[in-house]
């Protein structure tokens, strides 16, 4: 049988999981999917892009740092990816248009609440970092309702931008990393501090015993951000890894019709991470 051809496209690449996911997904569901990742130059994403279509590709994946430029490239958005400013999945409709979807938040909510089994009604949220990453998540966040958002940033006039942009029925608010005092139920982990070596400044009250932290960095072993909230006494701190495989099966649901099943892909995974 010939395979439908599938990708994604970054900058660098060599260390995406996404080739490795959507070849489990394939193997589990038996639909004809060759997966490859391809590095683009920093400036020839929208020609990478065209020559991949044209060349009878189905379906792409987009990462950083192209997510924004996959956006503005989009002829068709969903509300999901309009709303995150960010697309990460690309594909063209009958009519050969380019539609643009975000399955970050989708996956990120769904490892939450399906994996994780985590009612998010009534939750007090905080929210670490104001860059795509979190923009991606808030609009799947809001609609679990919980009681409040709190999205703190090292720049904070960047956190104050994205709280204008979604408060609403849910209140959400902008502040320093130093300013929140009082424990949060959930602590979710979006900025990228941890590549520099860095932990978001915070007030140690911001985790009782019953917080959960979520990083959406991923191991081997506990992220930094979750060491430090285990060391504060959070007994449940989750990693990104799980959103990572969510978000892939989501693409790969939206593509193909076809939801794989994904906790055996992230046992495959979490063996050869750590
Ligand atoms: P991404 O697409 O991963 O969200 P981004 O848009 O560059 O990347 O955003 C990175 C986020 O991590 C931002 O919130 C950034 O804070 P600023 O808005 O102040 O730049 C945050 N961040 C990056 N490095 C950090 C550090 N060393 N300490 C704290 N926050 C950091």
């Amino acid at each position: 049988m010939s395979q439908d051809l599938y990708a994604v496209m970054g900058h660098p690449i060599s260390h995406s999981k996404s080739p490795l996911i959507h070849s489990l997904f394939a193997t589990q569901t038996g639909e004809p999917v060759e997966y490859t990742a391809i590095q683009c130059p920093l400036d020839g994403f929208a020609d990478s892009v065209k020559t991949f279509f044209e060349r009878g590709g189905k379906g792409l994946n987009v990462t950083v740092p192209f997510k924004e430029q996959a956006w503005n490239m989009a002829d068709v958005l969903s509300p999901g990816a309009r709303a995150a400013g960010a697309v990460n999945t690309l594909f063209r409709d009958d009519e050969g248009r380019l539609c643009g979807e975000n399955t970050d938040g989708p996956g990120l909510v769904r490892d939450l609440t399906v994996n994780q089994r985590l009612d998010l009604k009534g939750a007090r949220i905080l929210v670490l970092g104001a860059g795509g990453a979190v923009r991606g998540i808030m609009a799947p966040l809001l609609q679990e309702q919980p009681a409040d958002v709190v999205i703190a940033n090292r720049t904070v006039a960047k956190a104050e931008a994205l709280a204008e942009l979604f408060a609403g029925e849910v209140p959400v608010t902008a502040c320093g990393f130093r300013d929140p005092k009082d424990a949060f139920d959930l602590i979710i982990n979006g900025t990228s501090a941890s590549l520099q070596g860095d932990l978001p400044p915070l007030d140690s009250s911001v985790v009782g015993p019953e917080t959960i932290t979520y990083d959406m960095m991923y191991g081997p072993g506990l992220t930094p951000f979750n060491q430090w909230a285990r060391d504060l006494g959070a007994e449940r701190v989750i990693d990104g890894l799980g959103m990572l495989v969510e978000q892939a099966a989501e693409a790969f649901a939206c593509w193909r019709g076809v939801r794989p099943e994904t906790s055996p892909v992230m046992a495959a995974l979490r063996d050869r991470v750590g």
